[in-house]
C-alpha cells in the first residue's frame, strides 16, 4: 500500500532552537518511517514578516536545512525543498485567492493575534492577510493527507479544509484533498526568561549554540523565586529549569526533585548539570552540522533534488486545478 503523504513547513526567520526540536523536528523525524514526507522551507511566508530586511533570509534557509538534516531528517526518506523554488505555490495561491471570501481571512484568529503581537513589524499588508491561503496552497499542491502542526496552526488547517470544499463545490472537480492535522502532544518549552521561546525575545538555546553558550544561557534561567538561599527548600513545579529536565532527562526527575525540595543542591549547580544534559543531547546534532557545513555542495544538491521532486508533483496538481477552473 502506498504511504500516506505528509507535508509540513517552517519559516526561515531565525536559527532553530530547542523549541523547534522538541515541538516539531523530533516528530517530523518519526513521521518519516510511516509517511511519505515533504518538508518545506516556507521562505515566502518568512518574507511576509521580514520584507523590510530580507538580507538574512538566504543564509537562514541553508542554516535551517542543515539543522533539519542534523536533527535526523533524512533526505533519502524525505523530500526537503524550498517553497519559492517551486513556482506553483505562488500560482495556486493566486488561483485560490479568487474564491476565498475576505471575511474568512479577516476572521482568522492567528491573523488578528499576529497583527497585535508583531506590532514592531508592519504586517498590515495584503500578503499577510493571505498567509493561510499560501499555506493552503502549500498543502494542496502535494495532496497531503496529513499535516503535522502545532495547536496554533489549527485554524489554518480548518481554513484549508474549507477552501477545498469551496473549490470542489464551485468547479465540481475533486482535485484537492481535505488535509487532516497531526497534533502531537509536544511539551511547551519556555525561553530562558520564562516567556514564550522566541527569536524576537532572544531567549532561546539554539541547536547550533556552542557548549559554552549553552552553559551561559542555562545559568541565566529563572528558578523558583522563593528559593533564595541554598538551604531554602525549592518547588520544582514552578521552576523552568525543572521543566527542562522533564523534557530532556525524564529518568532523573526524582533525583532532581530531591535536590530541590530537600535543598540538597543549589540552583547554580542544578543548572550546571542541566547544561551538561543539554550539551550531551546537542552533541550529535552539532557533529553532524559541522560535517555538513564542510561540504555545502552536498546541501545544495539535496535541496536541488528536493525542489525538483516537489516541482514534479506540484506541476501535475496545478495543471489539474487549472483545468478544473477552465483556464
Ligand atoms: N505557518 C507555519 C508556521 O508558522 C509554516 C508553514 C507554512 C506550514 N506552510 C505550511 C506548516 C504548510 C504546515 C503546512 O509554523
Amino acid at each position: 500500500m502506498a504511504k500516506k503523504r505528509v507535508l509540513s513547513g517552517m519559516r526561515p526567520t531565525g536559527r532553530l532552537h530547542l523549541g523547534h526540536l522538541v515541538g516539531a523536528l523530533e516528530n517530523w523525524v518519526k513521521l518519516q518511517e510511516q509517511y511519505e514526507c515533504f518538508y518545506m522551507i516556507a521562505d515566502w511566508h518568512g518574507l511576509m514578516s521580514e520584507y523590510t530586511d530580507p538580507s538574512q533570509l538566504s543564509e537562514l534557509i541553508r542554516d535551517n536545512v542543515v539543522d533539519w538534516i542534523s536533527s535526523g531528517i533524512d533526505p533519502e526518506k524525505s523530500t526537503i525543498f524550498i517553497q519559492s523554488q517551486v513556482p506553483e505555490h505562488a500560482e495556486l495561491h493566486l488561483l485560490l485567492s479568487m474564491i476565498i471570501p475576505l471575511g474568512w481571512l479577516e476572521r482568522c484568529p492567528t491573523y488578528k493575534e499576529q497583527l497585535r503581537e508583531l506590532s514592531a513589524k508592519d504586517v498590515n499588508t495584503y500578503a499577510f492577510l493571505g498567509y493561510p491561503v499560501l499555506q493552503t496552497a502549500d498543502i494542496l499542491l502535494y495532496k497531503a493527507e496529513a499535516v503535522p502542526v502545532g495547536e496554533d496552526q489549527l485554524p489554518h488547517l480548518e481554513l484549508a479544509r474549507e477552501i477545498v470544499r469551496r473549490f470542489t463545490h464551485l468547479y465540481r472537480k475533486d482535485v484537492f484533498l481535505e488535509p487532516e492535522p497531526i497534533l502531537t502532544k509536544t511539551p511547551r518549552l519556555l525561553g530562558i526568561d520564562n516567556r514564550k521561546m522566541s527569536k524576537s525575545y532572544d531567549n532561546f538555546i539554539a541547536l547550533s549554540d556552542e557548549p559554552g553558550v549553552v552553559a551561559e544561557k542555562t545559568q541565566r534561567m529563572i528558578t523558583d523565586p522563593k528559593r533564595i538561599k541554598l538551604s531554602d527548600p525549592g518547588h520544582p513545579e514552578v521552576c523552568n529549569v525543572y521543566s527542562y529536565y522533564e523534557v530532556f532527562k525524564k529518568e532523573s526527575l526524582d533525583e532532581v526533585s530531591d535536590w530541590c525540595r530537600n535543598a540538597k543542591l543549589g540552583c547554580t549547580e542544578c543548572k550546571k548539570n542541566l547544561a551538561e544534559v543539554l550539551n550531551e543531547g546537542l552533541k550529535g546534532i552539532q557533529t553532524k552540522r559541522k560535517e555538513l557545513l564542510k561540504d555545502t555542495g552536498t546541501i545544495d544538491s539535496i535541496v536541488k533534488e528536493g525542489n525538483e521532486k516537489a516541482a514534479q508533483i506540484a506541476k501535475a496538481t496545478f495543471s489539474q486545478a487549472r483545468e478544473a477552473v477552465g483556464l
